[in-house]
């Protein structure tokens, strides 16, 4: 009998643990270090592999924000006050905030009914709504774009590169964009979208972009996580692989073949860190990477677009070391910058956010031979962070297209001949 209660219970907490589509009595902590004291006790607790990061820096003055479930409550709280760190509840109940986001989803979603192959930027767009733009911009834009098939997602969906070129054979000095590698950052894949439609639908402004510049872009390399944040758990970051326990999922920018799980990484399954099996244990990293070294000569500029905090990363993630060219990377870093209407802060993933090996950002730069590689996290919004208003989607796509084009404007000078 002891035994068999024993064993309903650990099968109960495996199942919680597994479990995470309902976030009742989850709830989200606001630490604002303002000491190095206090920024070495959020150092640790980051570390916990039930507490969920949702933005965190090694800077004094910004925001960590943590997501905890009821099971560790009690423990995280206590942490909290034996180390003496201030904290404020963000959120008191998360599934209650994921029902408000909803209700605004649906809202928009009934103002703004989908346009057969169009999309807007006043909701966030389902995955298939992406792809079928994409083809329609192919049809309709056959000499300026093309979609090219890298690979399929663990539960078979296209992971679909579009390549934007105007002049010239192709061949030239390219830029590489991508979004959504984590699932519930869902301002990124609708910031790239802008980027193409801009790059595409607004050609007549932007034409000497394309012109000069060849674009790869894809806005959701992480499709089967993105849309399990639509239709199941809100908050989901990683892909939705088994990986060999009661738990789904690799955090995909963790996977990638760099210094692989050297640090800030975790080998715990369960843990929204899990950095795979192995160094590319994932369809969409290994998609990903082996397309960008068919490009190897020709990609001068990596951007990876995460949420949220308003920063602007360079490598690297795994060490604390600068890169050699971090005098340029910091410059544009800061170039870019000048013309958002949000302020980002510029520096190296590790001194300004958390030691992190693994990133796509890392691979870019150390493995694919791309100096140039940014990871950037957009601004927040709502009450998570995570839920920015589809009515702020606008504004924020625009302000963030701005930046794009500062960078671009480099790559032009730097690369191309005139
Ligand atoms: N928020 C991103 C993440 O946690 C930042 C990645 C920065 N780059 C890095 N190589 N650690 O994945
Ligand atoms: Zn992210």
């Amino acid at each position: 009998m002891f035994r068999i209660t024993l064993l309903f219970t650990i099968s109960l907490v495996a199942l919680s643990l597994a479990n995470q589509d309902d976030y009742t009595g989850y709830k989200v902590y606001k630490i604002l270090p303002k000491n190095e004291d206090e920024l070495k006790t959020i150092q640790t607790l980051i570390k916990h592999p039930q507490v969920d990061v949702w933005t965190s820096s090694k800077l004094i003055g910004h925001p960590t924000v943590l997501m905890v479930p009821p099971t560790i409550d009690y423990q995280l709280r206590s942490l909290l006050r034996v180390n003496n760190l201030p904290y404020y509840t963000l959120i008191d109940d998360v599934q209650s905030t994921i029902n408000n986001e909803k209700n605004e989803q649906a809202t928009a979603r009934r103002i703004f009914s989908d346009r057969s192959g169009r999309i807007s930027f006043k909701q966030y767009e389902r995955f298939d709504t992406i792809t079928g733009y994409l083809r329609n911009l192919t049809n309709l834009y056959p000499n300026l774009v093309k979609l090219i098939n890298i690979g399929k997602s663990y539960e078979g969906r296209d992971l679909e590169v579009l390549k934007i070129s105007s002049g010239g054979n192709g061949n030239k000095p390219a830029i590489f964009v991508d979004g959504g590698i984590h699932a519930r950052e869902w301002i990124s894949p609708a910031t790239v979208l802008y980027i193409i439609n801009q790059l595409v639908e607004n050609y007549s402004e932007n034409s000497a972009l394309t012109d000069n510049i060849d674009w790869y872009i894809i806005p959701v390399i992480n499709p089967d996580g993105y849309e399990y944040t639509h239709t199941k758990s809100r908050f989901w970051r990683k892909t939705r692989s088994p990986n060999g326990s009661s738990c789904q999922g690799t955090d995909a920018n963790r996977n990638f073949d760099f210094h692989w799980r050297e640090v800030g990484a975790s080998s715990n399954p369960c843990a929204e860190d899990f950095a795979g099996s192995k160094p590319f244990s994932e369809n969409e990293t290994v998609a990903l990477s082996n397309f960008a070294l068919t490009l190897k000569k020709n990609v001068k500029l990596y951007l990876t677009f995460h949420s949220y905090g308003q920063y602007i990363l360079y490598p690297w993630g795994w060490t604390s070391a600068l890169p050699d060219d971090v005098d340029e990377l910091d410059t544009l870093g800061r170039n870019a910058n000048t013309v958002s209407g949000y302020k980002y802060t510029v520096g190296s993933s590790t001194n300004v956010l958390y030691a992190a090996a693994g990133g796509s950002d890392d691979w870019f730069k150390g493995v694919a031979g791309v100096n140039l590689s940014y990871t950037i996290e957009l601004p927040g919004g709502g009450l998570s962070g995570f839920d920015l208003p589809p009515s702020r989607i606008e504004e924020v796509v625009q302000d963030t297209y701005k930046m794009v084009k500062v960078f671009a404007s480099y790559i032009e000078e730097k690369f191309v001949n005139n």
